[in-house]
């Protein structure tokens, strides 16, 4: 497979920082007509993104802000960027956050939170967006999981399984829409150095003892390494060759709860 992005209307969650931003200047530099989207407190940095992708790419670039959080976030960004661009051909689902502690720790509140912001409103884009796709036998789905998509992680078990959630609707979506022209894929990238691990509400600890083993790359290279697999049409890309060794076959051959307690060990501070 080999999809081409120029010219098509996509749609990106998350698009002010990290990965998604990156993945954004992407789409950019090989013309796609850009929607980007962010949480109602980005709209000033989401703004001036667009502005710089506007001046080192050309074409014009729509901004929405949305707070995916809200059960009708994910409808308002939709209706607002149909109504803008009439038909959505490529969605990157990529908003998300991340609580690190103990669950029995974590308030409640984050808890729901991640689940609707990282699955239930990755969701609601694709259901929104697939139908039209379906119709016109073409469109394209990103979903930015996670390596922890894999394997229970301890620490940040309702993210990891989040993340377990949006991996596996994606490849079953895929199968189904496949016929159809559809393509569905996901990033499964391990840690990577943005602005997710260093909020306040992430409580995460700085480094882990696993980033010895998955490294700690920046997100310009996971976004790059990430928009060229969606290009190929990948189902589930984990960037980096150890990281997928590990996460697609090593964890696969392993029972589930050995991963688990060695999961507690390593993704401790280091
Ligand atoms: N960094 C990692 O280690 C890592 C590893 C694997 C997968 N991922 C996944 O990669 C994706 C992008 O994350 P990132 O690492 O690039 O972190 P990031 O820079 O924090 O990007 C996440 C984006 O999601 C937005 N967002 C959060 N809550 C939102 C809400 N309620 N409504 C709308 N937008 C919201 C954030 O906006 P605000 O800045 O306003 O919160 C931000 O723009 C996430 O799905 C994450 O789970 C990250």
């Amino acid at each position: 497979m080999n999809l081409s992005f120029k010219g098509k209307n996509t749609l990106i969650t998350g698009a002010s920082s990290g990965i998604g931003k990156h993945l954004a200047e992407c789409f950019a530099k090989d013309g796609a007509k850009l929607f980007l989207s962010a949480h109602p407190s980005e709209e000033k940095a989401l703004a001036d993104w667009a502005k710089t992708l506007m001046d080192r790419h050309g074409g014009k670039i729509w901004t929405f802000t949305s707070d995916l959080a809200k059960p009708d976030g994910p409808q308002k960004l939709f209706d607002e960027a149909t109504k803008a661009a009439k038909q959505i051909e490529v969605l990157v689902n990529n908003a998300g956050i991340l609580t690190y502690g103990e669950f029995k720790d974590v308030p409640y509140e984050n808890l729901e939170r991640m689940i609707q912001v990282n699955y239930t409103a990755y969701v609601a884009l694709m259901r929104l967006a697939i139908g039209p796709m379906v119709e016109r036998r073409s469109g394209a789905i990103l979903n930015v999981a996670s390596a922890s998509a894999f394997q229970p992680t301890p620490m940040h078990a309702v993210y990891g399984a989040t993340k377990s959630a949006v991996l596996h609707t994606s490849l079953a979506v895929a199968q189904e829409v496949r016929p159809y022209g559809v393509a569905v894929c996901s990033l499964n990238p391990s840690y990577t150095n943005t602005p997710l691990l260093n909020k306040e509400t992430s409580n995460f600890p700085g480094r882990l003892r696993w980033f010895a083993v998955s490294g700690f790359p920046e997100p310009q290279t996971i976004a790059q390494k990430g928009y060229r697999a969606f290009k190929k049409g990948k189902l589930a890309y984990v960037p980096g060759p150890l990281n997928a060794f590990i996460h697609k076959f090593l964890i696969g051959l392993t029972p589930k709860e050995w991963v688990a307690r060695t999961g507690t060990v390593i993704i401790k501070p280091r």
